[in-house]
This record gives structure tokens, sequence and C-alpha cells, in this order.
């Protein structure tokens, strides 16, 4: 109740707060209603690829775009751009919503044993519902990732350019650092509306962690204040940095509320795609390519519709199979373990904070205050954890901290089941405090997306297969080591800080308490998705039977069909993944205009 209360009066303050907001003067006037019978080019899904991929290639005045986006256009929702009002979106019209299947022995404390996917169904993808961290991940991902692909061109050499030329960063102090890029449309900035979060780094600090001030520098390890995708305290989604300044482009259609239900394929050629716009079913034509970025649930969704996929799978649901790839499955995802901290100061926001008149005051003039901060996150730790990952510098660990109290918000968000709801907020009372979230960042579990039938509208099945390597679930139990130690350490532990946790959960009762066995049973009850499901269409080398793309990111076996989003990474990268998959979104648009940057040798 006292959350529906919440939430109530974040609207009220929202509506309050618009009226400052958004002068972009960006109006949904400028979306396409109708739709031309043919375009050069259709993008599919306006999310933190396709919007870029739309952008950059109608930057081309002799060639038309077409982007098409199943959601609402976003420039008019002041929850999209008020940070503090993230929460909002989730559950929301503008989240697909989506739920992993139940999985025996794992998810167990989660409601019916499912992990809540949020996806974002709105112009900007998630990136228009995310935590805005900005992190471009290691070196090696991307050096691996050229390994495999026997294409230097992802390598990080090659792709550092990338990341700089979206970018304009805005933190003094690295404005002159020749690993970021200024004059891009996707601002960068700190976040510092936790005072915690000084005692947090300075605790990091004395546990171990060095002070990085640039994780998306030299190297990822250490703690610092984490660098967010913002203007002004207000959220720079790619909706917004990419497609609102260029709405007026003649040879640019934006549509939303126009879902892609297959793409048309003649002759092993892409030739169109059959759009439910506004209710209605129509067929656009693309006279150059296609390119799906729906994302890592529905690129691989909308690729089986059309044919292609595992045949055996689609043969089962009589989908005719137009070529059979591994379409689908190499899903990876991130996983985090949630350790609910109290601290005795009143040095983060509580709840209430969101919705009080000093925090419209402040969020107003200064874009400061509770309300710039998405989920609090303002503070990120990156850690290799292995002799082999130290000696590489290539962290296995990151630990992310929501400097707010746990409440049953955030367990809603979690979605925990009622009882691991109960037993935790007995335990998590108090006004401040924080989570410390440890997450593992090369997973070796691997699931798989697949069709629940041939309906479009059905939702994909999602078999995450969580935690089924064992080294997952050690990569977690060492964070939890970490977030103890960081926790027990002096700058904390002057505020007070202790864990709310102060026995064993009923659910692993059985274990000694605070043994490895309690850790894995407790990882295993209620570890849950930190968002960044990806892999689905995985990039490899050309003829590789496990690749559903080449390394040019075009679908094998068929013609002017490509796929650029999170779902084309061949393995996980080891950082969140909105920045790398914008990263990818660039690269696209330049394979398709057959240019490239020099590559940048740091
Ligand atoms: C709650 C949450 C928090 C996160 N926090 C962070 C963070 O702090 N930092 C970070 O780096 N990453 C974060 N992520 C992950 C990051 O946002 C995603 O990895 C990234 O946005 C994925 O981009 P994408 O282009 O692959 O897909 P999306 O951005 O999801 O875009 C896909 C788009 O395609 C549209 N679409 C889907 N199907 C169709 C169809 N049939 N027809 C037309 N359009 C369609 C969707 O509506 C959507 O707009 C978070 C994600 C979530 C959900
Ligand atoms: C929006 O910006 C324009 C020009 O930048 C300005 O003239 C106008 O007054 C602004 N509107 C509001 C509501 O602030
Ligand atoms: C759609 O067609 C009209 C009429 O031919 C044309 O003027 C317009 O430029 C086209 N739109 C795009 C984005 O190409
Ligand atoms: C996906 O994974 C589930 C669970 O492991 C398995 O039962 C199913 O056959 C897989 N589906 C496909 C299409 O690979």
């Amino acid at each position: 109740m006292s959350a529906i209360v919440n939430v109530g009066l974040v609207v009220l303050a929202a509506v309050v707060l618009r009226q400052w907001l958004l002068n972009d003067s960006q109006t949904s006037a400028q979306l396409a209603e109708t739709l031309n019978s043919s375009y050069d080019y259709i993008v599919v899904g306006g999310g933190s690829a396709g919007s870029v991929v739309a952008s950059r290639l109608s930057e081309d005045p002799y060639v038309s775009v077409l982007l098409l986006e199943a959601g609402e256009f976003d420039g008019d929702r002041p929850q999209v751009f008020i940070p503090g009002l993230a929460l909002l979106n989730l559950r929301s019209n503008f989240d697909w919503w989506y739920m992993s299947e139940p999985q025996d022995g794992v998810m167990t404390g989660l409601k019916g044993g499912r992990s809540y996917w949020p996806r974002g169904k709105i112009l900007g993808g998630s990136s228009s519902l995310n935590a805005m961290q900005y992190v471009r991940a290691s070196r090696h991902d991307y050096d691996r990732w050229a390994e495999y692909t026997k294409d230097e061109g992802w390598s990080y050499q090659h792709v550092l350019p990338y990341f700089k030329k979206s970018e304009d960063i805005q933190i003094p102090g690295l404005q002159n650092s020749p690993y970021h890029g200024q004059g891009g449309p996707f601002t960068i900035n700190h976040l510092k509306s936790q005072p915690l979060s000084a005692k947090i780094i300075q605790a990091g600090q004395a546990a171990g962690f060095p002070y990085n001030e640039d994780y998306n520098g030299r190297t990822m390890e250490g703690i610092c204040n984490s660098q967010v995708n913002s203007l002004n305290g207000e959220r720079m989604s790619t909706g917004r940095a990419f497609i609102h300044p260029v709405l007026g482009r003649p040879n640019l259609d934006v549509a939303v509320r126009a879902q892609v239900t297959k793409i048309v394929i003649k002759n092993k050629k892409a030739v169109g795609v059959e759009v439910i716009k506004d209710g209605r079913k129509c067929v656009v034509n693309a006279n150059k390519e296609i390119i799906l970025s729906a994302g890592a649930v529905n690129s691989p969704q909308i690729l089986m519709l059309s044919g292609i996929g595992p045949k055996k799978h689609l043969e089962s649901l009589k989908i005719p199979v137009v070529v059979d790839l591994p379409v689908g499955q190499n899903l990876q995802d991130h996983m985090f373990f949630d350790m609910g901290v109290r601290i005795r100061e009143p040095l983060t926001s509580a709840w209430q904070d969101f919705k009080n008149w000093w925090s419209q005051q402040q969020f107003k003039w200064f874009g400061t205050g509770p309300l710039s901060s998405p989920f609090n996150l303002e503070v990120l730790a990156f850690k290799s954890t292995t002799k082999e990952t130290k000696e590489k510098d290539w962290p296995d660990l990151e630990i992310h901290f929501i400097e707010i109290m746990p409440n049953n918000i955030l367990m809603d968000i979690f979605n925990y089941a009622e009882e691991t709801k109960a037993e935790l907020a007995d335990r998590n009372r108090g006004d401040y405090g924080f989570t410390c979230l440890p997450s593992i960042m090369r997973p070796e579990s691997i699931g798989n997306i697949s069709l629940k039938s041939a309906d479009p509208f059905d939702y994909p099945l999602i078999y995450a297969n969580y935690l089924a390597a064992q080294e997952d679930r050690e990569v977690l139990i060492r964070g939890i080591q970490e977030c103890k130690k960081i926790v027990n350490a002096k700058p904390l532990q002057d505020v007070g800080a202790e864990f709310t946790e102060k026995g064993p959960e009923s659910a692993c009762k059985q274990h000694r308490y605070d043994s490895h066995e309690y850790w894995e049973c407790l990882v295993k009850h209620r570890a849950l998705t930190i968002y960044h499901p990806i892999g689905t269409c995985k990039m490899g080398p050309k003829g590789d039977p496990t690749a559903v793309v080449d390394p040019e990111l075009r679908v094998q076996g068929i013609s002017g069909l490509r796929v650029a989003d999170a779902s084309i990474m061949p393995w996980l990268v080891s950082g969140n993944t909105n920045a790398p998959t914008i990263m990818i979104g660039e690269r696209a648009a330049d394979l398709i205009k057959g240019k490239k940057l020099p590559p940048l040798d740091l």
C-alpha cells in the first residue's frame, strides 16, 4: 500500500516538474504517421543501438531511412528524463516486462522462480529506463571478439574511436583524456547526489580497491564515482541523444507504435518487413537493407518468426525454415546478489526524499539531488578476483552500490517472493542504508531464447540457465566477501554501517551460517539479473556454425539483412552493456556506409 502511495506522489512530482523539462522543442508532431511503401534502409527497434544506426545512416541526405519502434514516443514523458523516477518505468507500458522461465534449484526465492526482465518498449529502448551507468568494459573483451571473429575491426584499438565518436565527456578531469571524446551527442557526467558515496569509495580503498578515477581509461580495476549518461541532471537516452535532434530530417521517418512481426524474404534476400502500426498491418519494402536492432530478446524472436533459426525448433512450431541458424542460443546475462546495509547517519536519500519540495527545487534549479539519480547508483568497483584475471588485468567482478535502504519497492523490482520479501523487510528496517551488489562479469552459464508459438504477440521463452556453471557461483561468493571487507572497513564503520543480515536466512538455515555452502545456497536462492542479456544472434567468423551473423553483422545465408544490437556479442563484456551496444550501433552504421575510423593505439 505505502509503495502505491509513494509511486502516486512521485507521479505528482513528475507532473509538477515537467514544465521545466525537455525544452528540446521536440514533439510527437514530427513522427511519421503514415509510412511510404519503400525506403532504402529499414531499422527495426529504436533502442540503444537502433537509434544510433538510424541517426547515422540518415546523415546522408541521399538515402531514405525508416526507424520502426514498437513502443511510444519518449519525448513527452518526464519519468523517462527525470532519473529519480526511473522506477516508474519498470512494469509500465514502456516496459516489455519479460520474465525468465523457472529453473530447477535456482531463483527459488523469486516470485514464481522467475527473474523479472525489464526491457524498454519506447523510443530509446532500454536506455530510456536503465540505470544510466556508462561503462565500456575491458579492452580484453574486444580483443577476444577480434581474435575469435578473425576481424581486427572488433579489437579494442578499432572500437575505441567509436566509443569516442558518440561521446561528449563533461567530467572536467577527463576532458583532456585520450580515452574520451568531446562534441558527440551522448553526454557523460558524474552523479553526486549521495554523500555516502565518498565513504564507500574510501572504504573500498581501505579494503584493497585502488582509487581509479576512470574505469573507462587505461584500466578498469578499482573503485570510483560512476560515469553516467546525463545532461544537467536529466537522463541522456539514445532517443534523446541520437533521434530527437534529427527528427526534422526529410529523409528519415521515425514511426512509433509500429511492431515488426516478420521479415519478408524472397530467394534468400530480405526485401521488406511486415509491421503492425497502430493496429493496422502493412508491408514496407527495403531497397537496400534491413537492420534488426530489436534487442537480445526480440531480434532473435523476429528472426525465428521469419524462418531463420534452429531447424528443429522452427519445425516443431510449423514455421517454414528459410535458413537453419543457431538463433536464440548463446544467451548470457549478468547476475547480482543483494546485501542490505544499514547506516546510522543520514548520508543517503530516504525514500520519501524523492517527493519532497527541496528535492524538486534541487533538481529544477541545479539538476542535482535524488531526482537526478537513477536508482541511486553512483559508485562502481571492479576487481580481478583470480590469479589469472589479475595477471591479465581483466576484472571478473563488478560491484554496484544502490544507495538507498532496500525496502519493498526495491524488492518488488527484484521480484522477490512474498516470503523472501517479508523476511528481508523485517531485517532492512531503518531510513538510511544501501545495498552492496556483487555481480558476475563473464558468466560461463549459457541459456537460450526460444519461441512459445508462431504468434508474434506471444512472448518468447527465456531459458536463462543462471548459475549452472560452478565458477559463476564462485564469483558471486567472492564478491560477497569483497562487500564484507568494504562494509567492515573504517570509513563505513565510522558511520555505523552494518549488514542487515545478522543470522542465516531461513531458506539456507540448514547450512552453517556464513560458510561457503551457506552463501552458495543463498546465491542460488535469490541472485537475479542485472538486465544485461546478450548473445542471442551471435557474431562469429564467416561460416562458423555457432554464429548467426558474420563480423560485418550480416545474417549468414541471407542477403540484405543485418543485426546490430546487444544480441550480436559473442561473449558478454566485463561491464554494463549500454555503451558497448551504442558502439555496436556506431560501427554497424559505418560498416553499412563502407567507412571506418582509423584505429587508436592507447
Ligand atoms: C532496468 C535496466 C537497467 C539497466 N542499467 C544499465 C546501466 O546502468 N548501464 C548499462 O550500460 N546498461 C544498463 N542496462 C542494459 C542496457 O540498457 C541494454 O543492454 C541496452 O539498452 C540494450 O540495447 P539494445 O539496442 O540491444 O536493445 P534495446 O535498447 O532494448 O532496444 C530494443 C528496441 O527494439 C524495440 N522492439 C522490440 N521488438 C520490436 C519489434 N518487433 N518491432 C519494433 N520494435 C521492436 C523495443 O521496443 C526497443 O525500443 C540496463 C537495462 C535495464 C532493463
Ligand atoms: C524553451 O526554449 C526556448 C528557446 O530556447 C525559449 O524561448 C522558451 O521560452 C523555452 N520554454 C520554456 C517553457 O522554458
Ligand atoms: C516519403 O514519400 C514522400 C512522397 O514521395 C517523400 O516526399 C518523402 O521524402 C518520403 N519520406 C522519406 C523519409 O523518404
Ligand atoms: C532452451 O533451453 C531449454 C532449457 O535448457 C531446453 O529445454 C530447450 O530445448 C532449449 N531450446 C532451444 C530451442 O534450444
